[in-house]
């Protein structure tokens, strides 16, 4: 947009009704201005030749003006790249889908590569008959798909005491959502026969993967029999190494941690074994130095993804797409505000979709930016009632001392300049 659309004369205004019809009509008058521009007046390099055949890449990569768009890692974080996390650039995507390529990994003892031959499936315990499954024999149970999204209990960890990491990627980008197709865990526990473990009702399953960490974790067999996915295929196409291939488990709305990749046994159990990953880790330190044992589900929470610190505005004032992502563990999204003065008023944003249960939702308000500055935020409410808290309200009940499930609302101070920065308002 050029700047003549910030000349939008008032009278016009007063004939546009809404943020979003003033948006359209200020972008159009911008856009009339571009008569002289060289790029629609002159015949241009790319159209006077011939472009590349369909061969030329077999499997797509994104183009190179968008090579900034991938995850990253925060190198002081952690000791090493084999047991650390990199960020989902939410900043720089649209929509709720998550594509494969730049998606967040978090791995314990690195990826590990796992063909399909080698891969088995044991299913123990407290069953019927103790079976093992081939990659082929999973193939051939009726197959389900459905989207989700899955947050690291640590997405946010940083910021308990303060803002921390300047950017929504950092911030808020251990998440994806991605459209996993796989069998219900309840098809396989049925197939290896429940019988054997009696009353249902305190039993659990203990599931571990394949590589040198197992990540082992304890659920209760009411969640197994709900509606995990033992999937294979996501957005469509197979696993990628880093997220699991060629089989993970998908735990819907319970912390990633759950989410056993390259899973390699299923065990029912009459207790939760409580392992490395859910007694020294994974648990949240409250703040009289007592450790709550299980949070198993991600409450809601929300984030803008655009303006932000890695997004800035780089037009004048005038109309701006205020963007961002909501979710819930619990339940769908039933709505988002928006607020631009740190929380004093709110304004309802517009859902692309109306919420799905367990998945991203995108919320956009149309907004027309006066020019000066605002403190951004977002906050997600879902089919539960639940709102998503403020800091100083989680802080209250969770004190200063944890690291796990911080959902709090997060603020970004645009400027007048048009960059943004993560600080925190009380
Ligand atoms: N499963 C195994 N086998 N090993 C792991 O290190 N990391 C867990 C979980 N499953 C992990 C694992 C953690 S902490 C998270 S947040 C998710 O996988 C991350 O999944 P992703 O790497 O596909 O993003
Ligand atoms: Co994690």
């Amino acid at each position: 947009m050029s700047e003549s659309s910030n000349k939008t004369s008032p009278s016009r205004r007063q004939f546009l009704t809404g943020a979003a019809a003033a948006g359209v009509g200020a972008v159009a008058a911008g856009a009339a201005q571009a008569n002289g521009d060289p790029l629609i007046t002159q015949v241009q390099e790319w159209a006077s030749a011939t472009g590349e055949g369909v061969d030329a890449t077999p499997y797509g990569l994104p183009i190179e003006f968008e090579q900034d768009v991938v995850r990253r890692n925060v190198e002081w974080l952690t000791a090493d790249t084999i047991s650390s996390i990199n960020f989902t650039p939410i900043h720089a995507l649209d929509g709720t889908i998550t594509p494969q390529g730049c998606a967040f990994e978090r791995h314990h003892s690195g990826a590990i590569e796992l063909r399909k031959e080698d891969y088995r499936l044991m299913i123990n315990g407290l069953v019927d008959t103790p079976l093992v499954f081939s990659y082929e024999d999973l193939e051939r149970f009726p197959r389900e798909n459905r989207v989700y999204f899955c947050e690291c209990a640590a997405n946010t960890g940083m910021e308990w005491a303060g803002a921390q990491l300047n950017g929504a990627q950092f911030t808020h980008g251990m998440i994806h959502n991605m459209e996993y197709s796989g069998i219900s865990l309840r098809t396989l526990l049925e197939e290896a026969g429940l019988d054997a473990a009696g009353d249902l009702a305190d039993k659990w399953v203990y599931v571990e993967g394949a590589d040198a960490s197992s990540n082992g974790r304890s659920i209760p067999m009411a969640k197994a029999l709900d509606d995990v996915l033992v999937a294979f295929k996501a957005n469509g196409e197979a696993l990628r190494k880093e997220h699991g291939y060629p089989v993970r488990l998908v735990v819907p709305g319970w912390e990633g941690n759950m989410w056993i990749k390259w899973l390699r046994r299923i065990e029912v159990t009459d207790q939760a074994v409580e392992s490395r990953e859910e007694t020294s880790k994974y648990t949240d330190n409250l703040a009289n130095g007592i450790a709550r044992k299980w949070t198993w589900e991600m409450d809601a929470k929300s984030v803008v993804t655009a303006p932000s610190p890695q997004a800035p505005i780089k037009h004048g004032k005038g109309p701006l797409v205020i963007t961002g992502l909501a979710w819930s563990g619990r339940g769908a999204i039933s709505g988002v505000d928006v607020s631009i003065d740190g929380g004093k008023t709110w304004k309802e944003a517009r859902l692309a979709a109306p919420g799905q249960g367990k998945a991203l939702t995108r919320f956009y308000l149309d907004h027309v930016w006066d020019g000066s500055e605002m403190l951004l935020q977002s906050r997600a409410r879902d089919t539960t009632g639940y709102v998503q808290p403020t800091k100083d309200q989680l802080r209250e009940v969770r004190g200063l001392n944890s690291i796990y499930h911080n959902n709090c609302i997060q603020t970004w101070w645009v400027k007048a300049t048009g960059e943004a920065e993560n600080v925190e308002v009380s």
